[in-house]
């Protein structure tokens, strides 16, 4: 299979050194519109072949498979060319700046019964698919709430604001771990230097009573990257800061009792053990691309699929419609 990596800014680097590694790739091409990106692309990988010729990686024969690694606004048109090309589609998070873009993608990729898989390379993590694990083996039991922190001093964006920079990831994360449904969103944020907004508060509310909530902001003093998951059974903190232990498992909680004759609920508390389980560190960007290239090759569906992008960006886009309306809750 022969790969084209559309964008080698920051990350584009990385997706290229992973489908290096990847069985199945036979060659990949690197495409920036930037000649000094390419030249660093081929300096540090010299069997890729360059261009800054995008059409070519979109409409080539050559080229079976396209990961497009540039910023957001040009993920749809990017992703749209290649599949009406014929070309399997790796895009990066988030997948489109719209709704409506993701859906016809997902429509362009199904009637050309093409793989269309997003990057969310948190799925991937050794930690992510050891809370998974945890929540489906009802070791957590019912959850109650998904509450996350990602905040730092910058990178401001200029093409995106904080949310759709930073809580892509951890509503990719809260989706893959919670299998019940998002009804609505509310969300406060503002926007200090270049009317993009720096700072923000998510809440997403599901069917069955489980709240999230997303703390993302870029002007905070120090690097925090905080899950707590809370269930009926145990709680998780997911601490992707610490090098090693990033998943605790709490076996506390909460017992409510009442006695016959007596209206009020006693409240006691249970505090057992802590527990680290054994994660497993594999890159998880190696696992994106052997995801893909196995997807294509089996005829299977990628684990992050154009589905999963689009739930993302339901949440993302209800968001900051919910924040240009002084918070009002928007039904998903
Ligand atoms: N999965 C992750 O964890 C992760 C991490 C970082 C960034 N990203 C995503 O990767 C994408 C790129 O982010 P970045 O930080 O690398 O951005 P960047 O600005 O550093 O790089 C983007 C590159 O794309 C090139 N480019 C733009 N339009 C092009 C076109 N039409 N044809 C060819 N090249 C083009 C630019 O010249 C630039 O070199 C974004 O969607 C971002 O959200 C994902």
């Amino acid at each position: 299979m022969k790969v084209g990596v559309i964008g080698l800014g920051y990350w584009g680097p990385n997706v290229v050194r992973n489908f290096l590694s990847t069985p199945g790739v036979e060659k990949v091409y690197c495409c920036d519109i930037d000649e000094k990106r390419l030249k660093f692309a081929k300096s540090r990988f010299p069997s890729v072949e360059v261009t800054t010729d995008t059409e070519f990686i979109l409409k080539s024969p050559e080229i079976d498979a396209v990961a497009i690694v540039t910023p957001v606004a040009t993920h749809y048109p990017l992703a749209k060319k290649a599949l009406e090309n014929g070309k399997h589609v790796l895009v990066e998070k988030p997948m489109t700046s719209s709704v409506r873009e993701a859906e016809e993608l997902i429509e362009t990729s199904g009637k050309r019964n093409l793989v269309l898989m997003v990057d969310h390379t948190f799925i991937f993590t050794g930690a992510v698919r050891k809370i998974k694990e945890l929540i489906e083996a009802d070791e957590i039991g019912d959850i109650y709430y998904f509450d996350s922190v990602r905040v730092n001093l910058g990178l401001f964006q200029h093409d995106v604001n904080v949310i759709w920079d930073l809580a892509t990831h951890d509503v990719s994360i809260m989706n893959y771990v919670i299998s019940s449904k998002p009804i609505s969103v509310a969300a406060f944020g503002a926007a200090h230097y270049n009317g993009i907004e720096d700072i923000a508060y998510i809440t997403v509310n599901f069917d069955n009573g489980t709240i999230g909530h997303f703390h993302v902001n870029w002007l905070a003093p120090v690097k925090v990257r905080r899950i707590l998951i809370g269930g009926t059974k145990k709680m998780i903190v997911y601490d992707d800061t610490e090098p090693s232990e990033k998943v605790k498992v709490y076996d506390k909680g909460v017992i409510a009792t009442t006695q016959e004759g007596i209206h009020r609920v006693l409240i006691s508390y249970r505090t057992g053990d802590m527990y680290a389980p054994k994660l497993d560190d594999t890159e998880a960007l190696s696992l994106v691309c052997k995801n893909f290239v196995e997807s294509i090759e089996n005829g299977t569906k990628p684990i992050t699929d154009g589905i999963s992008g689009l739930e993302v960006v339901r949440i993302l886009e209800a968001a900051e419609k919910s924040i240009k309306n002084e918070g009002k809750l928007i039904k998903i």
